[in-house]
């Protein structure tokens, strides 16, 4: 029987950047956002630096870094750039992230299979500087298996396919894609990973991920920025952190 643990709340400020960028000035601050989320609760701030840039800039995570008094959660591609930008900053952690130019948003998992020399080179000189390394995954075996072995501390279960189910009307209580992420969350648990879980999470889909016992983390984003301009932010995760500990108790 797994212990069940508090479950952290990692709240995703890049669409506060998003709005910001519509503009190109400085409002609204992403900063700001971040320490607005702490003290709501938040137990960290999560951000990554698009290759574009098209949100989050540099300096967004140098303020970061200086401002936040919780951990914050880098997510960046495997790339040579963002390597050298991470070991820079040491974050607290660093999520490796799948990047297309063209995508809306982070639409799959990492194959980390496929890539598996080549990452677990990538990842050793962050864990040395002392990042927890986290692996954006879909909820598959083989992923998992090999995130484990490329000497990943954490993997981040991508829930956007169970969230896209759920939109269009497909969700059951017994739906497949909850079926595998509840299995696939109990793998790599036994496997000694850490388990996060993130991507379109909203206030109706984020208590049966949040019941997983073995769930340590859940990074969330859009839904809630979307959500502050309607309630404000504060009271927009006041109530997400609700749902997740009634999910929970
Ligand atoms: N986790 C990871 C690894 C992500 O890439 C994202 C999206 O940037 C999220 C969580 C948050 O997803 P959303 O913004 O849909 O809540």
């Amino acid at each position: 029987m797994t212990e069940v643990q508090k479950l952290r709340l990692g709240v995703n400020i890049d669409h506060v950047a998003t709005v910001r960028n519509a503009r190109g000035g400085a409002y609204p601050d992403p900063l700001r956002a971040a320490q607005v989320a702490q003290e709501a609760g938040a137990d960290g701030i999560t951000a990554h630096l698009r290759e574009d840039r098209r949100h989050i800039s540099d300096a967004d995570i140098e303020g970061l870094m200086e401002v936040l008094t919780v951990p914050l959660n880098f997510e960046m591609a495997a790339t040579d750039e963002m390597q050298a930008i991470a070991l820079r900053h040491r974050p607290h952690a660093v999520c490796i992230v799948p990047e297309k130019r063209e995508e809306r948003t982070t639409e799959g998992g990492l194959e980390v299979a496929r890539e598996e020399n080549r990452l677990a080179h990538f990842i050793a000189p962050l864990r040395e500087a002392g990042s927890r390394v986290s692996i954006f995954i879909a909820a598959d075996r083989r992923q998992i298996e090999a995130a484990h072995r490329i000497g990943a501390e954490v993997v981040e279960l991508h829930t956007g396919a169970y969230c896209d189910a759920h939109a269009e009307g497909r969700f059951d209580p017994r739906d497949a894609e909850l079926e595998s992420l509840r299995e696939m969350a109990t793998f790599a648990h036994s496997l000694g990973l850490e388990v996060h879980a993130g991507h379109g999470l909203t206030y109706d889909t984020v208590q049966p991920i949040a019941a997983f016992p073995e769930v340590q983390e859940l990074n969330i984003g859009h839904f809630l920025i979307g959500e502050a301009m309607f309630r404000g932010l504060a009271p927009a995760i006041a109530e997400m952190r609700r749902l997740m500990d009634e999910a929970r108790a």
